[in-house]
């Protein structure tokens, strides 16, 4: 079989950028996405440089128009499309629920939820159309409990399960897997931005893991990489908490 062809929305930074590398180093043909070109650019540059096929796609995934395109590219440039990793996400404004406003609701859920259904409708059509393929929808470990100051983000995490569990029933029978993993607390530029670069509120995150630390984007990479994976032909409609085991009790 030839290298499989996977495309990464939010993959200049982060968990996205951990992924597009960890899938070069299986070899994969990569289409990593985003909004900012130098960055793109910069990033095609350095897995090239690794020996990978990787080309680079603008594209908002609040726009079905954007995402429609993207996915057209990817697949005018590979042929096919194996694995989708929608991965492109944002925390909104944290902050206790009585300052929250209609707009603060539609900025967090049109990039985290229409940007996940918009991703997976383009990504099915061609997978479906192949009879293969895998989805792995980057969720958090907020999208299946609460969290007090953070309830527009919980609840638009809450919906990419929902969007991934239904997704998968859907498709389950002709070949096409969606999956989520569900990452604990990362170190990542999301988290600065989430505790405003306080190291007490970065120190109080971890107190909360049992692990005691922070996840690595690599770690949450390595977890898609794996639920992607051939051998995992059989699981699908789950959510795989990579949390340094904040849920276990
Ligand atoms: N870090 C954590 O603790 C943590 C925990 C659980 C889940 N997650 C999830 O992990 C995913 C990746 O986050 P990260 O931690 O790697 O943080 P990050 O570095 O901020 O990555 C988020 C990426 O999404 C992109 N993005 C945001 N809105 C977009 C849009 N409308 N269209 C296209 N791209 C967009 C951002 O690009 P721009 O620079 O253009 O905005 C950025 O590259 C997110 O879905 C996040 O919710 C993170």
């Amino acid at each position: 079989m030839s290298a499989p062809v996977v495309l990464i929305t939010g993959a200049l930074t982060g968990i996205g950028r951990a992924t597009a590398f960890a899938f070069a180093e299986k070899g994969a043909r990569l289409v990593v996405s985003g909004r900012r070109d130098e960055l793109g650019r910069n990033l095609v540059h350095e897995l090239r440089a690794l020996g990978a096929e990787v080309e680079y796609v603008r594209a908002d995934v609040r726009h079905d128009d954007e995402v429609k395109l993207l996915i057209d590219q990817a697949v005018a440039r590979f042929g096919r499309l194996d694995v989708a990793v929608n991965n492109a996400g944002t925390e909104g404004t944290f902050g206790p629920l009585t300052s929250q406003t209609a707009e603060t609701y539609a900025a967090t859920f049109e990039t985290n939820v229409l940007g996940t259904l918009l991703s997976m409708k383009h990504e099915l059509r061609v997978m479906l159309a192949q009879g293969a393929g895998s989805i792995v929808n980057v969720s958090s470990v907020l999208g299946k409990v609460g969290t007090a100051n953070g309830a527009i983000y919980a609840a638009s995490k809450h919906a990419v399960e929902g969007l991934t569990k239904s997704a998968a029933l859907e498709v389950a029978s002709t070949g096409v897997r969606v999956n989520a993993v569900a990452p604990g607390p990362v170190a990542t530029e999301f988290l600065d931005r989430v505790t405003n670069g306080s190291k007490d509120r970065m120190d109080y995150m971890k107190a909360y893991v049992p692990a005691r630390r922070l996840g690595r984007p690599e770690e949450v990479a390595a977890a898609i990489v794996f639920l992607a994976s051939p051998g995992c032909a059989f699981l699908t409609g789950h959510s795989l908490s990579i949390d340094g085991g904040k849920l276990a009790g």
